[in-house]
């Protein structure tokens, strides 16, 4: 705002959605307008309008759902226009119903507005019908309507560095996590079902403090873990075959992202035990790279080499290393990245690129290393020992003054550990 002294943000919280008749979709807050306020509630609306003279240089107004004793004796208490002043600290609040009608009142002496369009198409609406009504409050003024710029990136840059409060949280998030995974390695027996082991890590999740999964579990036995965003998490779980969880609690709004790999009887089979250790080197030598000033693709680059080197070696790959990274060769085991910024979203805002060129790390930034390994059920090329494998693994990496931290650590990866742990 001080970059743009003409500038008014409108950041409306995120549309409470329906899921049948009048059972709602569990309301989870917009990452940005819990970012900049911490306010949980649906039908509420930041307005920052610049005040060149304050102290704050501008101010900041809330619209709320108001008290009402009836409707929250259905859907529970609300702070209301006197919460969202005193413990949210706005300025000045109002009854979300009159958002459109103050908004034209709120737009003078503007130049700009910061309002992403396209999310909420009944805002969208509001919002323009607004500024509309403020044009012509103008009167014979000549002036067109005000700019509407997307503040995504703006807001992306901010998240993209975390505070020490936010490291804090993060570290939380990734420890209930870590647990989680642990006891899942624990418990998982053949014979269960991955819904089980899902409500099982749920369970841990929740009682660690996580109000809900920062994305959807992914619990994917034998050969469903070759499907890379499985969903399903309904199939009985074989002796013999590997078990891949991909899940991450929501801690106080940030999620952690992790994923292990392990066996669901006692041990890896020897081609699942090949397989497993080339992706942990790969993963290991890919985190080792972090640090201020790296670049995500050389991190990818390295972790696609080592991944390739091995392959060629264990003659499931065959040709020259350079050629296989430069034509793609590898990516019918390897088809993703390596990483991701992580924060209050999963695959967290902040740009990936400036001016054209990949970004430098840079101290405060989270980011995941997860290499994999996939065999398709319909690849007739591999030989039958790496059939119905699916690795991955994944953990949660904070660039640090002088290298990086794993925030996950807390959760075993070698085969050692992770065959100790289930026996
Ligand atoms: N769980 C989503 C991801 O790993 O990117
Ligand atoms: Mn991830
Ligand atoms: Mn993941």
């Amino acid at each position: 705002m001080k970059a743009h002294p003409g500038a008014v943000l409108v950041l409306p919280a995120h549309p409470d959605l329906i899921r049948n008749s009048d059972v709602h979709h569990p309301y989870r807050q917009d990452s940005n307008l819990y970012y900049l306020t911490g306010f949980e509630e649906a039908e509420s609306c930041l307005v920052l309008v610049p005040t060149p003279s304050s102290p704050r240089s501008y101010k900041m107004v809330l619209f709320v759902m108001p008290r009402d004793p009836e409707k929250e004796m259905w859907e529970g208490e609300r702070y209301g226009v006197e919460g969202a002043q005193k413990i949210f600290g706005a300025d000045e609040a109002y009854p979300f119903h009159e958002l459109n009608s103050k908004l034209p009142e709120l737009f003078k002496g503007s130049e700009r507005v910061f309002y992403r369009m396209g999310l909420n198409p009944e805002m969208d609406r509001g919002v323009l019908g607004s500024l509309e009504a403020f044009r012509r409050s103008q009167g014979r003024s000549g002036k067109s309507l005000l700019p509407i710029e997307d503040p995504t990136e703006t807001l992306g840059e901010m998240r993209l560095f975390k505070s020490s409060q936010e490291i804090e949280i993060m570290r939380k998030a990734c420890q209930i996590t870590a647990l989680a995974h642990k006891t899942a390695i624990k418990e998982v027996r053949p014979g269960m079902n991955e819904g089980e082991i899902e409500a099982l890590v749920d369970y841990q999740l929740r009682k660690g403090g996580c109000a809900r999964v920062g994305y959807g579990s992914i619990v994917a036995g034998g050969r469903n873990a070759a499907c890379l965003h499985y969903r399903s998490n309904n199939s009985p779980l074989n002796d013999g075959e590997l078990l891949l969880i991909d899940a991450g609690g929501e801690y106080g709004y940030y999620s952690a992202d992790i994923t292990r790999t392990f066996p669901i009887g006692r041990k890896f089979a020897p081609a699942q035990a090949k397989v497993y250790d080339l992706v942990l080197k790969s993963q290991l030598a890919g985190i080792e790279m972090v640090r201020p000033g790296a670049k995500i693709p050389e991190i990818h680059r390295h972790v696609c080499e080592v991944l390739i080197d091995g392959l060629l070696s264990l003659g499931l790959l065959k040709g020259n290393a350079e050629e296989l990274y430069k034509t793609g060769g590898f990516r019918r085991y390897y088809p993703h990245n390596t990483s991701h910024w992580l924060g209050l979203d999963v695959h967290d805002s902040g740009r990936y690129q400036l001016e054209g060129e990949p970004r430098k790390l840079e101290p405060g930034m989270v980011l995941t290393i997860e290499p994999g390994f996939y065999v398709q059920p319909s690849d007739s090329e591999t030989p039958r020992e790496y059939h119905n494998i699916g690795i991955r693994i994944e953990d949660d990496v904070l660039v640090t003054a002088n290298g990086h931290e794993v925030m996950t650590s807390g959760v075993p990866k070698s085969r050692a550990e992770i065959e100790d742990l289930k026996n």
